[in-house]
């Protein structure tokens, strides 16, 4: 039976440190108030003036988690980028990342499911896997959040939030008759809270797309009703994790670690509370990268590795994720050979 295995991951993260003391030079903010509210101490952006895309930090990434699996880019069957911030409107950062690769005709697609992209990425990677039709998936969640946040006082609920960033895992097929791979995948989305959590414009739905008029109402920048997506957090993520539990025919005590989406360091906390999760088995480094969307998962995973928390050659951890769409999911992996 072909199994979908982790092989090898990488991360890359920017240069530009952005402390909450810097923000609290641009807008009205403080760093009480977000350590408070959301955990954060630090996030990383990419060089101010620059032309970086998300297939550009997706690239260095990339080039670790190849290097990390001993694959070559002309092992990669097909490329799956996870992202909300692409690199132009279209085409995907996928096909970029593939030219930047230096592969000429391996096929190349985006995914476009914000926090919960990661997730819903390896699951498509897990079907084709199963499927047989591809055997190296290179899967990528990337992330260029600064050049597109009001980083006034009136965009402060957002900006002070996201940070940039890329991770990526290369994706296996094992044929196996053990238990590795990925065990379970809950995938779930609810469009009527689309508007709870959107960047609008450009919308092709507009007679047209962008215009003076449309960007004076600040539609170009995220927005977000913080309380609302707090609380479905709240009661969502324990609740797809009891699912991809019970689908797996697993609990808890079987997983040696949880990585969950990194929005915010109370989310977190109470999913871990409602849950009753000791603290050992469960990871969170928002503090440093604030919330890197599509990113935060293979970047927290990479760096339990890093850290020896998550043995790349036999623990079990589970994925947890909500946020636009709405969207949430959940899925659980055990490392193997
Ligand atoms: O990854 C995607 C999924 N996203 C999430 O899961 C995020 C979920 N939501 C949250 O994490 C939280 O709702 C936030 C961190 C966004 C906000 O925290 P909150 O405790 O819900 O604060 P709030 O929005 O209720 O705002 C409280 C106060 C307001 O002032 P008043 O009305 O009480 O006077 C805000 O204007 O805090 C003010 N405020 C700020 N003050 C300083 C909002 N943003 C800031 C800021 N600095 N950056």
């Amino acid at each position: 039976m072909k199994r979908s295995v982790i092989k090898g991951t990488g991360r890359f993260i920017p240069s530009r440190c952005v402390t909450n003391d810097d923000l609290s030079k641009m807008m009205d903010t403080n760093d009480e108030w977000i350590q408070q509210r959301t955990g954060i101490k630090t996030r990383y952006w990419i060089p101010e003036g620059e032309i970086v895309g998300s297939s550009d930090l997706a690239l260095e990434a990339s080039k670790i988690a190849l290097d990390n699996a001993g694959w070559q880019p002309e092992d990669i069957d097909l490329i799956i980028f996870a992202t909300l911030s692409p690199d132009i409107f279209f085409p995907g950062s996928g096909c970029l990342l593939q030219t930047k690769l230096g592969l000429s005709d391996t096929p190349a697609l985006d995914i476009r499911q914000q926090c919960t992209g990661f997730i819903y990425a390896m699951s498509t990677a897990d079907a084709y896997i199963r499927s047989g039709m591809y055997n190296r998936i290179l899967v990528v969640g990337a992330e260029v959040h600064s050049t597109g946040l009001d980083k006034t006082t009136a965009g402060r609920d957002v900006a002070v939030l996201f940070g940039d960033g890329a991770a990526a895992a290369c994706v296996e097929a094992v044929e196996t008759d053990a238990n590795i791979g990925v065990l379970g995948s809950v995938l779930k989305a609810d469009g009527k809270f689309a508007e709870k959590l959107m960047l609008e414009l450009p919308g092709s739905k507009y007679p047209e797309r962008i215009n003076a008029e449309m960007l004076a109402s600040g539609g170009q920048f995220p927005s977000m009703d913080g309380t609302r997506i707090f609380k479905l957090a709240l009661r969502k993520l324990p609740e797809v994790t009891l699912e991809v539990l019970e689908q797996a025919g697993m609990s808890l005590d079987d997983i040696d670690m949880i990585i969950p989406h990194q929005a915010n360091l109370r989310i977190n906390e109470a999913y871990q509370k409602t849950l009753k999760i000791p603290e050992e088995k469960i990871f969170n480094n928002i503090q440093k990268y604030g919330n890197t969307t599509a990113a935060t998962i293979p970047l927290a995973l990479d760096e339990t590795i890093e850290q020896g928390l998550v043995d790349p050659k036999k623990s079990t951890v589970l994925f947890v994720a909500l946020g636009a769409g709405l969207t949430w999911a959940a899925m659980i992996h055990r490392f193997g050979e």
